[in-house]
């Protein structure tokens, strides 16, 4: 059949028709929300690059929690932002350090908040880089200790999933292992897995203060231009023990998303990172684009392409969004 027989608009004519052969769905319940938290009392700064975004010390993130709860957020991650740092990354794996701090308050305020933990060094290090430097060159191996020693400190506060975003090589067997020796066989492990060296994180490493201090991240996070490179790094961790796969950034990697949507049954994550959040943010403030429209597009965009979880900045305004269509 083809036109005039055929019309494809008589499925588009009304919008319970729209509705009704629909075929993705933007879900809050398959949102995950950054968190920045820093040290100090009282603090609920907005983060330039990224408005609506804050900075907050561990007493007034309860709050913040709350209001997540409310709008039926399942989940959150927790970014630590210090103000000393070392060459190994001591901050980040202290029991007392603070996103061990933010969890435990957390979980229980709200233990029904499922809570997420970047695991990295970036954060912490006095050079910024993902790993311990030796002679210029960020050394793979050991690194890798210290990372198991921080997924091991975030669940032994209280959380609830690792995520390891520093692109080392086996990172995740050495923090299966450590979990697994230690008591904790029942985290899971959402694996940074196809994270790229991309220009979008400019605003995140403004807000957690990790820019690197010399040179860049290409000697261990991909190449923009690869995608099947991407497709060994999701079966490397799948390998090494990962539940969850992600690939990072979300909006100019929806190739890889279906790709890898495509390859592999595991469940998969996409994160729209603060690059993409701050275009739409600065695109609307100045009256050029809905924001609205686009971000709801945007985040169907990753749906289409295959992924169940997105990482979000726009998670909470969605969330909004949503009630008030509802209503
Ligand atoms: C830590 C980390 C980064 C992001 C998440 N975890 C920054 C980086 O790799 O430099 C970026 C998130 C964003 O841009 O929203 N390694």
């Amino acid at each position: 059949m083809s036109f005039p027989q055929l019309r494809m608009r008589r499925l588009r004519k009304t919008e319970s028709i729209r509705a009704l052969v629909r075929e993705n769905y933007v879900d809050v319940g398959d949102f995950v929300y950054p968190l920045f938290v820093v040290e100090g009392k009282g603090i609920r700064d907005e983060i330039k690059s990224m408005p609506d975004i804050f900075h907050f010390s561990v007493d007034r993130l309860v709050r913040e929690i709350e209001e997540l709860s409310e709008l039926h957020v399942p989940a959150v991650i927790l970014f630590g932002v210090v103000n000393e740092k070392d060459e190994v990354g001591s901050g980040a794996y202290r029991a007392k350090g603070i996103v061990q701090q933010a969890i435990h308050k957390i979980k229980k305020a709200s233990p029904g908040m499922l809570v997420i933990t970047d695991v990295c060094l970036c954060e912490y290090t006095s050079h910024g880089h993902c790993g311990v430097v030796s002679d210029g060159y960020v050394d793979n191996d050991r690194t890798l200790p210290l990372l198991a020693k921080m997924a091991l400190s975030h669940v032994e506060a209280g959380a609830d999933i690792v995520a390891p975003s520093d692109m080392m090589d086996g990172r995740v067997s050495v923090i299966r292992e450590a979990m697994d020796a230690n008591g904790f066989s029942t985290i899971p492990i959402l694996a940074y897995s196809a994270k790229y060296a991309s220009g979008f994180y400019g605003p995140f490493r403004e807000a957690a203060g990790s820019a690197p201090q010399f040179g860049d991240r290409k000697s261990y996070q991909m190449d923009p231009a690869n995608s099947r490179e991407a497709l060994r790094e999701i079966e490397q961790d799948i390998l090494e023990g990962a539940d969850i796969v992600m690939v990072k950034p979300a909006l100019s990697y929806l190739d890889v998303i279906r790709l890898a949507r495509d390859k592999y049954n595991y469940p998969l994550a996409a994160y729209n990172v603060s690059g993409e959040y701050a275009m739409v943010k600065a695109a609307a403030k100045m009256g050029w684009v809905d924001e609205r429209r686009v971000t709801l597009e945007i985040l169907n965009s990753i749906k289409r392409a295959g992924a169940d979880i997105i990482l979000t900045y726009h998670a909470k305004q969605v969330a909004r969004w949503m009630m008030e269509q509802d209503k």
